[in-house]
């Protein structure tokens, strides 16, 4: 059973410039949340409660504004700070001691999930005890993608990064669930002509085992990266259209954690006491019944002063 996953926040989100030169994308909203909310109620809804979120160097204070320790959400969450992007697999390398003897499961930081029996899959791909699993889903544009080319019996029978003319149109998502050989050998690749280490080359090693599986989102699922401005905007009118028709919120971290029994209802307050009063506390308040905001520690000090 996998326990714990890398979050990897870094890169320099050059594509999204001037939005990140002082701000990590990764804290950018995707509608009423910021974009890391969503790969962490995946870890999360995956039953995954010890994360280690990667970040460019001196970014870390900002996400610890927001998420600091995981006590929020009934998780442990500790950092480590890149000093240069390198490759996906340099996760593996950085995360070494976070990982130690188990296996784990790497999300990255701008993937957005969302499909029926999502956590039911989720629930599944945690349970590898050897090998490597990965998701696939179909895409338009493969050429942006790591690629799989499957056979009819759906196993994984080559992989490659951004093809010029792949016949697949199935992409390798940013979800992967690895044993813990991942460390070795992730220390084994050389990086690319782009010069970073691809994760494509670290599957190709578990593919060469006979040791790489496949799991597919299915039709009904959505798969959205976002790597652009015009993805951010997509992804945000998506969970926008789908909260405001259901009533219910995605990627709700405290909602998830409640529904595990990770947190009890005091603890929900507390975090709707550190929101403030926005939409996001609010749907809190309302499905949970909780009371009204009650910023305690502002009007214990407003009445100090008078
Ligand atoms: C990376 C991986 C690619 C994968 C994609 C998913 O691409 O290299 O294999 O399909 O993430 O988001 P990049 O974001 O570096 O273009």
């Amino acid at each position: 059973m996998i326990k714990k996953a890398i979050i990897l926040a870094g890169g320099l989100g050059t594509r999204m410039s001037p939005l990140t030169k002082a701000v990590n994308k990764q804290l950018l909203p995707i509608y009423d949340k910021p974009l890391i909310y969503y790969p962490l109620s995946i870890l999360m809804l995956a039953g995954i409660k010890e994360i280690l979120i990667i970040v460019n160097k001196g970014q870390l204070s900002q996400f610890k504004k927001i998420l600091s320790d995981g006590k929020r959400f009934g998780i442990k969450i500790s950092y480590l700070e890149q000093i240069y992007p390198r490759g996906l697999p340099d996760a593996f390398i950085l995360g070494e001691k976070f990982i130690g003897k188990d296996n784990v499961a790497l999300i990255l930081g701008d993937n957005f999930f969302y499909g029926q029996s999502l956590t039911k899959k989720l629930k599944e791909c945690v349970k590898i005890k050897s090998g490597c699993k990965i998701l696939l889903h179909p895409v338009k544009k493969p050429e942006l993608y790591g690629v799989a080319n499957i056979t009819s019996g759906k196993k994984v029978r080559s992989l490659k990064e951004k093809p010029k003319n792949s016949k697949s149109n199935l992409a390798v998502t940013g979800l992967y669930f690895f044993d813990n050989k991942v460390i070795k050998y992730s220390k084994l690749l050389k990086p690319s002509k782009r010069k970073e280490l691809e994760i494509i080359d670290l599957l190709d090693k578990y593919l060469k085992k006979k040791k790489l599986s496949a799991e597919f989102l299915g039709r009904g699922g959505a798969w959205l990266d976002t790597g652009s401005i015009d993805d951010f905007y997509d992804a945000s009118s998506f969970v926008s259209a789908m909260e405001n028709r259901q009533g219910l919120k995605i990627a709700c971290l405290e909602e998830i954690a409640l529904n595990y029994k990770w947190i009890n209802k005091k603890e929900v307050q507390e975090a709707i006491n550190f929101y403030g009063n926005c939409i996001y506390s609010q749907y809190l308040k309302k499905t949970y019944k909780l009371k009204n905001v009650k910023n305690t520690s502002f009007w214990r000090k407003w009445k100090i002063c008078k």
